[in-house]
């Protein structure tokens, strides 16, 4: 029995990267998924658009619909859960996946960066939450997955690289330890209502376009590196009855729980040989 059947679930940041392989795979297991980010078609020179993204899940069989909101921006959010909604019908399952870093100095980041870094990175997965909580109530419980990030906890200490500690446990880990702390709040909230709200973040490195930054670190340590799969098993995990207001990494979990690391079509058990990554994938 697929897990998500007949779930109508929104992804967003699901143009390229982890939430792209969440929506996929969530797909895979029967939910209905509106995929999210700022724009439709391609821009810089990032590989994967949202239409894209929608069009491989259509084609290997799945339901899935693709929407612009670019989650900088108060106004072009505050919609986005009803216009999801119009696509297949009332969201039961958010996936808070879009993020966004400066990488700026702690000491320099000016007002309008810190603003911006809180604004995706907190504000648009709390705005989107709220606007989903009201219809989850209504029909008895949902689901908010907030994608987090290692640098919202203290690292191991010497740091490898301080220079590069300070840049994304600066205003980047600020904001995803605000998100953090949010997230456990909902939790506790929410939970008589059936919605379970969790967050959920990698090891340390999915070697995703975003974290392009970090690839030299992912070389020397392949140990900090894990497959995409390995974040979406985690992420289905959680979209379960079975954990609420849980801050925790992927393979921790996944692990704890004895999942088996499904290919994102899902029809592949990857196994425990898998949970050695290859450092030159890009998801
Ligand atoms: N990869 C890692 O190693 C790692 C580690 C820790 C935490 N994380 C977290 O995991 C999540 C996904 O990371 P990723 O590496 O997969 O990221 P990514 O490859 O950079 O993809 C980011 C996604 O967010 C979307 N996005 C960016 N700015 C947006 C905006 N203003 N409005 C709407 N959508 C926007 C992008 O789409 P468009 O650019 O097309 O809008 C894209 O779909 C993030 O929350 C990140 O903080 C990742």
């Amino acid at each position: 029995m697929p897990e998500l059947e007949g779930r109508n679930v929104l992804v967003t940041g699901a143009s390229r990267g982890i939430g792209r392989a969440i929506a996929r795979r969530f797909a895979a297991e029967g939910a209905k998924v509106v995929l999210s980010a700022s724009r439709l078609g391609a821009h810089g020179d990032l590989q994967g658009t949202l239409e894209e993204a929608a069009a491989d899940i259509l084609a290997a069989g799945g339901k899935a619909a693709a929407m612009a909101a670019d989650l900088s921006d108060a106004e072009a959010r505050s919609d986005l859960v009803e216009r999801a909604a119009a696509a297949f019908g009332p969201i039961d399952v958010l996936v808070n996946n879009a993020a966004g870093s400066a990488m700026k100095l702690p000491s320099e980041a000016t007002t309008e960066e810190r603003r911006f870094m809180f604004d995706i990175n907190v504000n648009a997965p709390v705005d989107l939450a709220q606007q989903a909580i009201p219809g989850m109530k209504a029909r008895g419980g949902g689901w908010i997955l907030n994608i987090s990030s290692a640098t919202a906890t203290q690292p191991a200490l010497p740091y490898p690289d301080s220079k590069l500690a300070a840049l994304v446990i600066g205003p980047y880990g600020a904001s995803k330890a605000a998100l953090d702390r949010y997230t456990v709040a909902l939790a506790h909230e929410l939970a008589e209502h059936d919605i379970f709200v969790n967050a959920l973040a990698p090891v340390a490195i999915v070697l995703t376009q975003g974290a392009d930054y970090v690839r030299h670190i992912a070389q020397r340590r392949p140990d900090m590196v894990e497959p995409v799969e390995m974040m979406v098993e985690a992420a289905l995990e959680l979209c379960s009855a079975r954990h609420v207001g849980r801050v925790t990494y992927s393979r921790d979990i996944v692990h704890a729980v004895g999942r088996a690391v499904r290919s994102l079509d899902g029809r592949e058990v990857l196994g425990d040989a898998f949970l050695e990554a290859d450092v030159e994938a890009t998801a």
